[in-house]
């Protein structure tokens, strides 16, 4: 059995032992308990550094915490004054009659979400950059670039967003500037120039991937586990919620030691990582009834979330939430009501990368 080759085989075999956490290789401790993961999330007696990976990239962490906040807070009110805009029924609407998933799923995220991403004043480089970025590293990432060209698009697409923000700071020092308009427009707003360019490329991705990628793939899980098992009855929403249940898309979230102590009768060093992780939270028995079953009914009427971790909890916890189930639940409900879905065909069930995304397959849409 081999941790790096098949994660969560490994976890669902050691998983067995039970316990509330258990080792992983290269001193990880892998918590598989809810209130434990939720204690971690909180971070109350501050045992972990504090930070969440979404403002943490290759140039380090964006500091001060205020601004993360205010990023998020600007972003979370630019997703809902421009949702209702979001034609996503149109999109789905326009599918052919047989698809490649997931990437059908996050192609329809970037189409119906460019405009929040890259107002219409970008440049048209700009786009042309944010499109490949999604197609190499996120539609097509195990086949995608090699490392050289990699870099060579990250490089340029450095480049096109250091010119944007340029832009963007002699705007909005005009008098009377009017608000951002898009993501990026949040960001270099909310950063002004307490930033490097290198962290306000580094943040914009981190919302392309978790739109594109983790919205796309939640649409994808959503739309496999309806045309495998059925769900006749059942709202959108259960579904969404099972679905992020049994394939949480972040199901390995990290946090270092600030000190020694014991999690479980498990002492933990500076040194160590923890992991909540909610792929193993999710499929505890201890948790959840048939924990391994698709069974979105499990959800009506039933408020209890306290085990149910796709989106982190507390201080860190995700800004997309709402977002996320709006979006994905109004394509699932126009697929629903006008089309019966099917998989032709289906390769591996689970890729996982930093993301849990479905395997491969092709659905086939026919009208009801
Ligand atoms: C299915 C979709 C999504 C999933 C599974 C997801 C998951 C998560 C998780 C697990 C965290 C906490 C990370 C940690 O504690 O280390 C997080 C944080 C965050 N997410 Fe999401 N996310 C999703 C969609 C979105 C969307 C659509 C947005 C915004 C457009 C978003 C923006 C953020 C931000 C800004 C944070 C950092 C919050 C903070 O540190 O204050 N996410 N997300």
């Amino acid at each position: 059995m081999n941790f790096r080759r098949d994660p969560l085989k490994y976890i669902d075999t050691r998983a067995i032992e039970g316990g509330e956490a258990f080792w992983l290789p290269d001193r990880q401790l892998c918590i598989r308990d809810a209130g434990l993961g939720r204690a971690v999330f909180r971070n109350q007696d501050r045992l972990y550094l504090g930070a969440s990976d979404f403002f943490t990239g290759r140039s380090g962490v964006l500091a001060p915490r205020k601004i993360q906040i205010r990023i998020g807070a600007e972003a979370r009110a630019l997703l809902e004054a421009r949702m209702e805009a979001v034609d996503i029924e149109h999109a789905v609407d326009s599918l052919d009659a047989k698809t490649f998933w997931p990437k059908t799923g996050n192609r329809l995220l970037l189409e119906v979400m460019f405009p929040v991403l890259a107002a219409e004043t970008r440049s048209r480089l700009f786009k042309r950059l944010l499109a490949d970025i999604v197609e190499t590293r996120i539609c097509n990432r195990k086949t995608g670039l090699t490392v050289l060209r990699r870099m060579v698009l990250r490089g340029r697409f450095y480049n096109a967003v250091s010119r944007e923000r340029q832009r963007d700071m002699a705007s909005d020092r005009a008098p009377g500037a009017a608000p951002p308009t898009d993501i990026l427009g949040v960001i270099t707003r909310s950063t002004d120039d307490r930033a490097t360019d290198e962290q306000v490329m580094e943040i914009f991705l981190a919302f392309l991937f978790a739109i594109v990628g983790s919205v796309g793939f939640t649409l994808g899980w959503s739309v496999y586990l309806t045309a495998r098992y059925g769900a006749a009855g059942v709202s959108s929403h259960d579904i969404i919620s099972e679905a992020l249940r049994l394939y949480p898309i972040a199901w390995f979230i990290a946090r270092r030691p600030a000190r020694a102590h014991e999690i479980a009768d498990h002492p933990v060093t500076k040194d160590d990582t923890v992991v909540v992780c909610p792929y193993a939270i999710h499929r505890n028995p201890s948790h959840w009834e048939k924990p391994d079953s698709f069974l979105p009914e499990r959800w009506a009427g039933n408020s209890d979330r306290s085990a149910w971790l796709p989106f982190g909890a507390g201080p860190y916890g995700c800004i997309g939430v709402a977002a996320t189930f709006g979006i994905v639940g109004r394509a699932l409900d126009a697929l629903r009501a006008t089309r019966v879905m099917r998989i032709e065909t289906a390769g591996k069930k689970t890729e996982h990368g930093p993301m849990l995304s479905p395997g491969p397959f092709y659905l086939r849409l026919s009208l009801r």
